[in-house]
């Protein structure tokens, strides 16, 4: 018999509290059992009289309820079962909704999507003032949209566009504000949730507490009309229109706030069903189980453990290594950067206390945590305090000497136990490796730009790296909070590889006398979030070209791509950091195309226009092809690092779940035959990957289970 995850406790005063805890797991998300338990214990709740009040409250130690199991989607294969799902739940969470005798939810730690549901048809809401605590709905990032009441709920509780930020882009609210505008009621501290939140629900039931929140305004007429008209505006730009979420969410609102909450509700589910059935929330569910599977994976025997890092050495106080700086003091880890002049060390001590006071400066309190933060920084010249270090991570010029000579010193001052990192963005970690002295120590730990921002580290391991490094490296990841990928060594690894690959055919598009806006545009169109010229200038013209040559020898004619860029470099445009690239940049702020580029590139005044879309797949099987033979290869171990360091690191369309789920749902027959439509046409470097062709001949799949 499965255990119970609902528990009703009724204690003397008749106030039933009902106890969330999903057996067997640290975080509570609803099951369908959750659900049917719920039913009943509302049923009981409605006809027994001795039941006076209820209170929802977890029984784990740092989450309420982090939103349905999503896994129970999967259940609904057409629009009309997502569309009855919805219209069960909103009967269900209605019938506390509607109930004359109070139901008080009691909030420590995350309240997201269904849980948030629950909660918001709850007459009181009492959370906790616990770090964890935080509200959202996040159903969007999912491809979906609020499907148990939340997005008729929300709007009339929270100004509306507030409730519009929180359903379009997922954001997440912390207890003062949710107080301050009214989504909770009261704020207390942990120990004293269950205690406040029975008392509250009797003084309800017994009407000496009155619920005193702010009320606002509905909008109504034309203000509606432009408050809906500058979310959609939004909702265009950020999205390009690919996604269809966030327009079904604005369509419901509407609905809901123009004709009532039936109708809300109606198009609410309705909603739901289309979205549950889409292949955007299909390959979103699928990004979503791939990367927690990547954080669970450590890639290493079992039983094998991370050794324990309390201290980061830093090499290299640049954008990256200060990066690093900055994500490892968030953290909690203690930081030594080194650079080769004080005022390298500086920039970089500045450029991670901005990371941090940026996070926590804003916060109420806030000043504590960027103290307890910055306080473990600190910054030299020399390699004093490496010795006290458990990791080096390097970041010095991406160059081969000047690293070799870099690990030889460091190693000669860290202790023992520790382990040597590089981000080198391509340079073969075998090669680094061949200065140390101790190679089962060595190991690549490849971050990107914005190191803070971005969620991915693609981890390199040699064939001498250690099981304990890599369990040390993905740990380190994981208490960053980013997701790991561990890949097998070789030139570029696979996300620069890949994506090296990817700006070679927009050079090839400039060189077939195509308009720079329009490669762009292309690629945009499908949904990278940025187009391959742009993305260029972001990376330094110059770093991309160093890179195209080596490419070329490693790689041999296959990647050769048309000889471009040099004389463009050579007319001293680097990109964005210079101010001077395809893009004009006016104070940092990019704008339109420096047509004088035009004038060093083939084809200078008779720019042709594009096919959009011929472009877009071009872009799409480069990726696609060049991810299948990191595979075939052995640089990628399985397509689930694939899929994830696609999206997470270099911007594949998330849209399209990676570049082997892409290639798996378009078809692997149909994928080969496409290739080999354009190596006709474009040449050797759209050969299909043998096991593209292979598996198309076998009627195998990358993912045989989705
Ligand atoms: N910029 C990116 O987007 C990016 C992304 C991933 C990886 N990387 C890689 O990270 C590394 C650093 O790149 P970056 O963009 O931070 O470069 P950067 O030029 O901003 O920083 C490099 C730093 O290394 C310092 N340095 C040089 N010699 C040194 C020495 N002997 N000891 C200590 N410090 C020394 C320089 O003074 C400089 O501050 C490179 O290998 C690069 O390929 C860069």
């Amino acid at each position: 018999m499965e255990k119970n995850i609902l528990t009703l406790e009724v204690n003397k005063d008749g106030v039933g509290t009902i106890i969330i805890d999903l057996p067997g797991e640290k975080l509570n998300v609803l099951k369908r059992q959750a659900l049917e338990e719920l039913e009943q214990i509302i049923t009981k709740f409605e006809t027994d009289d001795n039941i006076r009040a209820l209170v929802l409250i977890s029984g784990k130690e740092d989450n309420f309820l982090a939103g349905a199991d999503i896994t129970m989607f999967a259940d609904l294969k057409t629009a009309e079962d997502g569309y009855q799902g919805s219209r069960t739940a909103h009967k269900l969470f209605s019938r506390l909704y509607d109930n004359r005798k109070p139901v008080v939810a009691a909030i420590n730690g995350a309240c997201l999507g269904g849980g948030l549901e629950i909660a918001l048809n709850c007459h009181y809401r009492i959370a906790t003032d616990h770090p964890k605590t935080t509200f959202a709905l996040p159903e969007v990032k999912l491809g979906l949209l609020p499907g148990a009441t939340g997005t008729n709920r929300l709007i009339r509780l929270i100004p509306l566009e507030m409730a519009l930020e929180c359903m379009l882009v997922g954001k997440n609210v912390y207890p003062p504000r949710a107080k301050l505008v009214g989504l909770i009621d009261e704020v207390t501290p942990p120990s004293y949730l269950r205690k406040a939140a029975e008392d509250r629900a009797l003084k309800l039931a017994n009407k000496t507490l009155k619920v005193n929140r702010p009320t606002w305004p509905i909008p109504q007429g034309g203000a509606l009309t432009a408050i809906l008209k500058g979310a959609k505006d939004m909702v265009d730009k950020q999205t390009k229109g690919i996604y269809p979420a966030p327009y079904k969410i604005l369509h419901t609102v509407e609905e809901s706030l123009t004709k009532g909450l039936e109708a809300g509700f109606e198009a609410e589910a309705r909603g739901f069903g289309e979205l549950v059935v889409n292949p955007v929330a299909h390959s979103l569910i699928h990004l979503f189980f791939t990367s927690n599977e990547c954080k669970k994976n450590t890639s290493v025997p079992a039983g094998v453990k991370p050794i324990k890092v309390e201290k980061i050495g830093i090499l290299g106080a640049g954008l990256m290594g200060a990066g690093v700086a900055g994500v490892s003091l968030d953290a909690g880890y203690a930081v030594r950067m080194k650079d080769r002049d004080t005022a390298s060390v500086g920039k970089g001590i500045a450029y991670a206390s901005e990371i941090i006071n940026e996070k926590y400066g804003k916060r109420k309190g806030g000043h504590i945590d960027v103290f307890k933060r910055l306080d473990k920084l600190s910054g030299t010249t020399d390699y004093s305090g490496f010795k006290n270090v458990d990791i080096v991570i390097e970041a010095v010029f991406e160059d081969v000497a000047l690293k070799h000579k870099v690990i030889k010193e460091v190693e000669a001052e860290m202790s023992e136990h520790a382990i040597f990192a590089s981000n080198t963005s391509a340079i073969p970690i075998t090669l680094l490796s061949q200065a140390s002295k101790r190679p089962e120590k060595f190991i690549g730990m490849h971050f990107f730009s914005p190191v803070h921002k971005m969620p991915l580290v693609e981890i390199i391991v040699t064939e001498k790296t250690s099981p304990e490094t890599i369990a040390t490296a993905v740990e380190i990841t994981k208490r960053y909070g980013k997701t790991p990928i561990v890949v097998n060594d070789g030139f570029g690894f696979y996300t620069s590889r890949v994506i090296g690959r990817y700006i070679m055919e927009a050079y090839c598009g400039l060189a077939e006398g195509y308009k720079i806006e329009e490669l762009d545009l292309a690629a945009t169109k499908v949904g990278f979030p940025v187009g391959p010229v742009v993305l260029t200038d972001e990376v330094g013209i110059d770093v991309a070209e160093k890179a195209g040559k080596v490419v070329e020898q490693v790689f041999g004619s296959r990647m050769k791509g048309p000889d471009l860029v040099s004389k463009v470099v050579a007319d001293g445009r680097f990109g964005r950091k210079n101010g001077k690239g395809f893009y004009i940049y006016n104070d940092g702020k990019k704008g339109g195309v420096d047509h004088t580029v035009y004038s060093f590139i083939p084809h200078a005044y008779d720019r042709k226009p594009a096919d959009l879309a011929e472009i877009a797949d071009r872009y799409l099987y480069a990726f696609v092809n060049e991810s299948a033979l990191c595979l075939q290869e052995n640089i990628l171990r399985n397509p689930n690092d694939g899929d994830i360091g696609g999206v997470m690191g270099i911007g594949f369309p998330p849209n399209l779940g990676g570049p082997f789920y892409f290639a798996d749902k378009t078809g692997l027959d149909k994928v080969v035959k496409n290739l080999r439509k354009l190596e006709e046409k474009f040449g050797e470097r759209f050969k299909p990957a043998q096991i593209l062709v292979d598996m198309a001949e076998s009627g195998k799949t990358f993912f045989p289970n989705k």
